[in-house]
């Protein structure tokens, strides 16, 4: 029998995602935990993949991406946020967002380098920093505003601090960063070598007229900073798993030395179809208007229920403060809710570290109207 090696990542076990998927499984239950939408992408989209699949597109793509889908993000990128990244040097197609994540650290973060991520966190920050024998420091936000106090947040910064990982919307308590955390950040970061790592994946699901702040709006932040997106939150197609990296070419170049050994290069035909699609910019414009609904139906339908409905300014994820219901911690009452009422939800503490109970729950709200209609009448019964 041969002796397992000790494990590199002895604290970690599946995912709170997996897990609440499969109780909802189980239990037959309606899945508002994991954040993925129900309903078919556009089949205009759909028939571009054929399209170019039948075409004969179906061997390896160029390491960084095809140029076409390239020159269709940074077309994105400068018409939203007035930023230019150079096409073929500055912006590099991964397989979604997570590897583009796990990448970027892989490439900066050496042993003992700190990084610093705001809590609630999405989950595979911390453990890809470990991997790399970085050191987590977290900043925790709190319910029920999850405001950042920026002063607080400066002690955890020393001369070992390699990056800051930003997660703007926020996932999971679709908080938006304002003009005032950016300037704060500029701030903060001034003078010093600090990385940025700027997970963007809800980009284009912000709303109330509210404007979604990149970090590649500000050149003092831009100039230090990976940028992150998720073509699967944009274009409901979340297991496509296909995202980018934009970032300077001096970053670039050290983030394609990893990418390379780690994915090589991405889905050649959906990257073709992606690019085609992209030059419609209605496609993703009406992105807020589309969750904007979603989000507004599931509060309406909770409003008279005794749930305390936290603010939702993006992301497809609403916040549901429970206290005035049960004071059982939330992954029991998570657990519960999905045995007895037959909606699985994810509990904040899966959130935070050191499991930070304050009594909420996060549903996904990108999901058809029935399957709203039939989470909202097994809620209101509570
Ligand atoms: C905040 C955040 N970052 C990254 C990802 C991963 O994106 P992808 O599915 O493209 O890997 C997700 C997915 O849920 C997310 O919520």
């Amino acid at each position: 029998m041969i002796q397992l090696p000790l494990s590199k990542l002895s604290n970690v076990g599946t995912t709170i995602f997996s897990q609440m998927t499969q109780l909802a499984n189980e239990n037959e239950a309606i899945n508002l935990s994991q954040g993925f939408p129900d309903f078919m992408p556009d089949s205009e989209l759909l028939d571009l993949v054929n399209h170019f699949i039948k075409k004969g597109f179906n061997q390896y793509a160029p390491m960084g991406g095809m140029i076409s889908l390239k020159e269709e993000i940074a077309r994105k990128i400068e018409n939203s946020h007035a930023a230019i990244y150079h096409p073929d040097s500055e912006i590099t197609v991964t397989a979604g967002g997570t590897q583009a994540i796990f990448t970027a650290i892989a490439t900066f973060v050496k042993k003992d380098d700190e990084v610093i991520i705001f809590e609630p966190a999405y989950d595979c920050y911390e453990p890809t920093v470990e991997l790399f024998g970085g050191i987590v420091k977290r900043f925790e936000m709190k319910a029920p505003d999850y405001e950042i106090d920026w002063n607080a947040m400066k002690n955890l910064i020393s001369e070992n601090t390699k990056m800051i990982i930003l997660n703007n919307p926020n996932n999971p308590s679709g908080k938006v960063l304002k003009e005032n955390d950016l300037q704060e950040l500029i701030k903060i970061v001034e003078g010093t070598s600090i990385l940025i790592l700027s997970d963007e994946v809800y980009e284009n699901i912000v709303f109330d007229g509210k404007q979604h702040l990149s970090i590649c709006k500000y050149p003092e932040l831009k100039n230090r900073s990976l940028l992150i997106a998720s073509f699967g939150k944009l274009f409901h197609v979340t297991g496509w798993k296909i995202g980018y990296c934009a970032a300077p070419k001096i970053l670039t170049d050290e983030f394609r030395k990893i990418h390379q050994f780690n994915v090589f290069s991405v889905n050649t035909p959906i990257q073709l179809a992606l690019a085609e699609y992209m030059k419609d910019e209605n496609h993703y414009n009406s992105l807020n208007v589309f969750f904007q609904e979603k989000r507004d139906f599931l509060k309406q339908g909770l409003v008279t229920t005794s749930f305390e409905l936290l603010d939702c300014e993006g992301t497809y994820f609403q916040s549901l403060r429970y206290d005035k219901i049960s004071d059982k911690n939330d992954f029991e009452f998570a657990r519960e809710l999905t045995v007895n009422h037959k909606v699985a939800s994810v509990p904040f503490s899966s959130f935070y570290k050191n499991k930070l109970n304050e009594h909420v729950i996060r549903l996904c709200f990108a999901k058809k109207q029935e399957t709203l209609e039939k989470a909202i009448e097994n809620l209101s019964k509570l």
